[in-house]
């Protein structure tokens, strides 16, 4: 039997970072490295002050004051912490492929090559490789290959345990998952990896809930999970713009099929769309391998989710535009929320990206206001899309900071993110500085529209039929 007491991670992303952290708080025995080449980010997760770790998540600033420097250790030394780990975790990011063949869809793997590369150079004793990252379904072949014919004759036997966190409650989701799954080979050495993968994660987790798979259904599970979860959120917002048209009300229409255990309530939200930097990805990812071994129907079924989500962002959009007159040209546009979802700082494929670009080539003005985001990130991720010069994106969007100075002399509020704290501002305060009719177009159906009302403001919901 093995026994993992050295773990390195390389990648101290949204995943390595939080789901490291929480492997050191629950593992006091294991030492935990966690390495990027990124030397900013390994700076900014050493930094004193807490506040300013680069990653936000609820609980997770005190998880890393009572384990950093103890057996949690970030740094930019990759080869000693690959070289005196029993466990490497591969944790880099997988974006899609800009590029060459299969470009916009299949995903971009140099990252992952580069690790595997590195660890064979550096290793000079047995290593257990983990996926963390998502992965194309037989990823661990190619590992393999690289590991084996670049190595210096000491055996890697690679097992796949995908992380399931959703961001905004990612200590949470660790500390309590649904299960863990580990995937490796029918092996012996394959059988004792996993054992000594099992052995970590069952220091906190129930026995019951780790699962443990051959390594291909662990692959395709991960993308499998993120596909059915986004299938969802496109499900009930084709449902939403029926709902308008019908006088039904989407939230109504949610609770009565959610009731139903066969479906169950959650992740039955409507809203102006899905983001967050996998859900997309990997449906792509998922489109592409379906292409590429020539199942058109398995690919179209599920290019559709996508298709439908860029369809809910553009009409969103669009139904501001109708409402304020067909024209936002010079208007001032109030966004409340950037990040992709609430309780974290993580702004890819957000929504509000989408739709800020579409109003902006309509010439409105832009100013936002996000308890977590920087003026900086904003201006990054529309110039991203580059959809027009930097300059231009300056002008068109700025940041509020407050929420009242975000509104004020606002013709129209756009609500993007489902933060908490949106619900309770001093709505007459808003109303009071606004121009008037005052429009609120709630993509989240976060506000109490009846209380809103009263005070004077028009407002839209998402899959509600009538400007109430
Ligand atoms: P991220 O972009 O936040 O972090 C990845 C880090 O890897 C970056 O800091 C980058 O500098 C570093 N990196 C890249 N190549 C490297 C190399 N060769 N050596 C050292 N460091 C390197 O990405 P995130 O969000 O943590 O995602 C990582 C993986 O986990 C992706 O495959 C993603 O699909 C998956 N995932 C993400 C979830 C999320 O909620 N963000 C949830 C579950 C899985």
């Amino acid at each position: 039997p093995i026994k993992i007491k050295n773990i390195c991670c390389i990648g101290a992303g949204y995943v390595g970072g939080p789901t490291m952290a929480v492997i050191a708080n629950q593992c006091p025995d294991i030492k935990v490295t966690i390495v990027d080449l990124n030397a900013q980010r390994i700076a900014d997760w050493n930094d004193a002050d807490l506040t300013r770790l680069p990653v936000f998540e609820p609980g997770l600033a005190e998880i890393i004051a009572a384990t950093r420097n103890r057996n949690l250790f970030f740094s930019t030394d990759i080869e000693q912490a690959i070289a005196e780990a029993d466990a490497i975790f591969i944790s880099v990011n997988t974006p899609t492929k800009t590029y060459g063949s299969g470009k916009g869809m299949a995903a971009d793997l140099k990252f992952i090559e580069l690790c595997a590369r590195q660890i064979a150079k550096v290793a000079k004793t047995d290593k257990i490789v983990v996926e963390k990252s998502t992965l194309p379904v037989r990823t661990a072949e190619a590992l393999k290959d690289i590991l084996e014919h670049t190595g210096n004759g000491c055996k890697f036997t690679i097992l796949s345990n995908p992380e399931f966190l959703a961001e905004g409650t990612a200590v949470q989701d660790l500390l309590f998952p649904d299960r863990v799954l580990i995937g490796g080979e029918e092996s012996l050495a394959g059988k004792n990896a996993i054992q000594a993968l099992v052995d970590v994660y069952s220091k906190w987790v129930p026995e019951a809930k780790i699962l443990t798979t051959n390594i291909w259904s662990s692959e395709l599970s991960k993308l499998s999970a993120n596909a059915f979860l986004a299938q969802r959120v496109s499900s009930i917002n084709a449902l939403s713009e029926l709902c308008e048209e019908t006088g039904a009300d989407v939230q109504e229409v949610a609770k009565a099929i959610g009731m139903d255990s066969r479906i169950g309530s959650k992740f039955l939200k409507a809203s102006v769309g899905f983001g967050g930097s996998c859900f997309k990805k990997d449906i792509l990812n998922l489109v592409y391998i379906a292409k590429s071994l020539g199942l058109n129907e398995v690919a179209d079924y599920w290019e559709q989710v996508i298709i439908f989500n860029n369809y809910q962002m553009k009409r969103f959009s669009e139904k501001i535009i109708k409402t304020l007159y067909n024209t936002v040209s010079g208007k001032k546009i109030a966004f409340l929320g950037w990040a992709f979802k609430k309780d974290t700082n993580d702004t890819r494929e957000s929504a509000a990206i989408y739709v800020a670009d579409y109003l902006l080539s309509e010439q409105a003005t832009i100013t936002v206001y996000d308890p977590k985001v920087s003026e900086k990130q904003i201006q990054y991720d529309l110039n991203y899309l580059e959809s027009r010069p930097a300059v231009a994106n300056i002008r068109g969007v700025s940041l509020g900071l407050d929420p009242y100075e975000a509104c004020k002399e606002a013709h129209a509020i756009a609500v993007l993110t489902e933060w908490d704290e949106f619900v309770d501002y001093d709505w007459q305060r808003i109303y009071d500085n606004m121009m008037k009719p005052a429009f609120v177009f709630d993509g989240r159906g976060i506000l109490d529209v009846k209380a809103l009302s009263e005070i004077g403001f028009v407002c839209s919901v998402l899959g509600k039929s009538t400007m109430v």
